[in-house]
């Protein structure tokens, strides 16, 4: 029996998640998959309603799951990090979540901002940091909201959370055997102390433990470039949490967008966590307009972790289907069928297979 929590979250997030909820039902029928599901109201309107963010005791319940299934985080009436950091990173950084994993895919049929690229050329993994660097929260201000106002960020990088991450984006580039190679990510050139660190780690865990890996090197700004021109150079990038950040964003934007992308946060020995990469989309919420793809490509990636490799493969040859040969676009409101519909879809692909 897999258990799932399912935190819906604020805005659109409780209407993705209930369309990836009838996928799973749906690849449940087909395969017998047998799981169970509990709801939690994290978010926005729990808030406001009774101050809490995330109880202690919510923590501790969620690490006895299989599974954490998440819609988003960020409601227009909170100030903007309370939510974030109380629920989404917490929950990050005390379920060790260590890695972020962000496919950059291109669906045949889904259109790509890049003129002359195609599912051939956009096809590659970003393996983020999700623990450590600017994200750790260190950091610090002295005479706040006067002229001598300090402010002081810390970017925290150990070796153990950097060796961690890299062991886990070498393996797997070896589990993905694609072009079998693993681009590093940073800015060695400027930040001479964090990316020393990451890239002597790199090199000296890769040529001991991974000889059959090629290993590349790329600054954060050239990745960018890169991500752009040559998208096919790409096999798996592994990066820390700020630049993984930024450039998963030009990553969804290059596979078609917020409506499609969709990330694990991973702990590899623990409870690992799936969600869309976009937001809570506040401007469309409760209108049956939103692209619920992501939510029900972050169910198929956890069915994925969970083992569930055949219903995984359904899951997502049903996302490639209707994608291909159903949906006008993948921005909210321009896609040809509702956000239920787009559910209703995918599940009579899986009815299909
Ligand atoms: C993401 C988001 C989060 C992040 C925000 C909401 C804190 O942008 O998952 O990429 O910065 O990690
Ligand atoms: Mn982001």
């Amino acid at each position: 029996m897999i258990k799932i929590a399912v935190l819906p979250g604020d805005g659109t997030g409780p209407e993705v998640v209930d369309e990836g909820l009838k996928v799973l039902n749906a690849v449940a029928q087909k395969t017998g998959i047998k799981y169970e599901t509990q709801r939690y109201d994290f978010g926005g309107e729990r808030y406001k309603k009774t101050g809490e963010i995330l109880p202690d005791s919510a923590v501790e319940e969620l690490r006895k799951f299989d599974a954490i299934y998440l819609g988003a985080i960020g409601h227009p009436d909170v100030k903007p990090g309370i939510l974030e950091k109380g629920i989404l990173l917490r929950l990050r950084f005390e379920l060790d979540q260590y890695i972020n994993l962000r496919p950059v895919k291109l669906y045949p049929g889904v259109e790509t901002p890049l003129k002359d690229k195609g599912p051939d050329e956009i096809d590659f993994v970003v393996v983020r940091e999700n623990t450590e660097g600017l994200y750790a929260g260190s950091g610090g201000t002295l005479k706040k909201g006067t002229l001598d106002e300090v402010a002081i960020q810390t970017s925290i990088n150990t070796r153990k959370g950097v060796e961690r991450c890299l062991r886990y984006a070498f393996e797997f580039t070896r589990k993905r055997n694609k072009d079998n190679t693993l681009t590093l990510c940073g800015k060695t050139n400027v930040l001479t102390f964090a990316f020393d660190l990451w890239e002597r780690t790199f090199y000296e865990i890769g040529n001991k433990d991974y000889p059959d890996i090629k290993k590349d090197y790329a600054h954060v700004d050239a990745t960018c470039m890169w991500m752009v021109k040559n998208p096919e150079w790409f096999d798996v990038i592994v990066t820390d949490n700020m630049f993984g950040d930024i450039i998963t964003d030009l990553g969804a934007m290059i596979q078609g967008g917020m409506g499609i992308a969709a990330g694990g946060n991973i702990n590899p020995e623990g409870v690992s966590m799936f969600e869309p990469i976009g937001g809570s989309a506040p401007k469309y919420t409760g209108k049956n307009v939103i692209n619920p793809m992501a939510a029900i490509s972050a169910l198929q990636m956890m069915l994925f972790v969970l083992g569930e490799e055949k219903a995984s493969d359904i899951a997502e040859k049903a996302i490639i289907n209707v994608l291909s040969t159903k949906l006008k676009s993948l921005q909210a409101g321009k896609m040809g069928y509702s956000t239920t519909e787009v559910g209703d879809l995918i599940c009579e692909e899986i009815a299909k297979a």
